[in-house]
């Protein structure tokens, strides 16, 4: 098969023998595939997938969208030819992967395969963080920084529809409109935003430098998520105003989450956030998309930033 290789820090096409599925797991021939924050990073040698999960590191992608090949799991939820997406450990930039069945969920009818490649990481990934970490419930007044990107515009989404009120930090200007588009109440350049608070939650995917601001814009019993730290991962955390607004700090990642984990957070999302996208209410924004074979483009592309959700690769 085909895939997307890295070597000497520098991801280009390249082939590997097909591989086989172990029991419990599907065989996916691979239609599309995102990139996301993580393969940059490790493509120059760090963020590898974790050892357990037995897929090459030296192949990215952490989402796919496909047709299922076969099922080894002992009574499998899909059927050959069936349409699924989900998000993986590493190895997703290839034509085939193989993947614990659990993982998988069914891809909505309106979602080409451009879009359901783009999005099981960016939408698992915010889903977690604004639901399932900081309970955020409709009326509640929540940030997002680095609101442009593949998250950002998954979570502004969501906020929207649990019925939030909004406020997006977008580094490019010309992707502030259509992020209000999106559902954000107001989308503003990141130090104006700031000023818009106090906020319930916000969701950091920008990282350390904004940590101050942060914690001054907190509302009373506010949550800070930190989800990404391109910026930079160190940061001066005021304790002393942490305390007196009574706020939490709170930080995770998906791919170092076991299998069961992974696929209890599939479950979650087939059951609430699934239905929205079949009805239209959630979509994934494509900012561009790149045949394997222009992979080392769509890697150039993501890292010089300013797109407005996501890039993905086409097998
Ligand atoms: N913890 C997890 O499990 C998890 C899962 C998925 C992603 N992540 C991380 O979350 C982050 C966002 O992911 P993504 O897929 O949305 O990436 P993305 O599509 O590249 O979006 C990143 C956004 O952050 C903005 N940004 C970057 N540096 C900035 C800075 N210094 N100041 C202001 N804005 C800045 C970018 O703005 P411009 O494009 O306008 O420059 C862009 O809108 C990444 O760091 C990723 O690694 C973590």
């Amino acid at each position: 098969m085909r895939v997307a290789e890295i070597k000497d820090k520098v991801v280009a096409p390249g082939t590997r023998e097909d591989p086989a599925p172990g029991l419990g797991q599907a065989l996916i021939r691979v239609q599309a595939a995102g990139v996301n924050g993580a393969d940059p990073v490790q493509v120059a040698g760090f963020y590898p997938p974790p050892p357990e999960a037995g897929v090459a590191a030296d192949i990215p992608g952490m989402e796919l969208a496909g047709e299922v090949v076969e099922s080894r799991a002992p009574v499998p939820r899909f059927e050959p030819g069936a349409r699924v997406m989900a998000i993986v450990a590493g190895a997703a930039q290839a034509e085939l992967a193989v993947i614990d069945e659990r993982q998988l969920m069914p891809v909505p009818d309106l979602l080409d395969w451009t879009q359901a490649g783009g999005f099981p990481e960016v939408f698992a990934t915010a889903y977690d963080a604004l639901v399932g970490q900081a309970n955020l419930r409709s009326g509640q007044r929540l940030l997002i920084n680095g609101a442009g990107g593949g998250v950002g515009t998954a979570a502004v989404q969501l906020g929207h529809v649990l019925g939030a009120d909004v406020t997006a930090s977008v580094r490019t200007e010309k992707n502030r409109a259509a992020v209000e588009e999106l559902g954000a109440d107001r989308a503003l350049a990141p130090d104006e935003a700031f000023a818009h608070g106090p906020f319930d939650v916000i969701l950091e995917l920008v990282g350390g430098p904004n940590l101050v601001e942060n914690v001054k814009a907190l509302a009373p019993w506010g949550t800070i998520v930190v989800i990404g730290v391109s910026a930079g991962f160190e940061g001066t955390l005021d304790l002393r105003r942490l305390m007196t607004k009574r706020g939490t700090v709170r930080a995770s990642t998906l791919r170092y989450r076991t299998p069961e984990e992974k696929a209890i957070l599939a479950r979650e999302l087939e059951a609430s956030v699934l239905p929205l996208v079949a009805d239209g209410r959630l979509r994934v924004p494509i900012e561009a998309e790149f045949p394997l074979d222009e992979v080392g483009a769509a890697y150039q592309r993501f890292t010089a930033g300013g797109h407005l959700g996501k890039i993905v690769i086409r097998p």
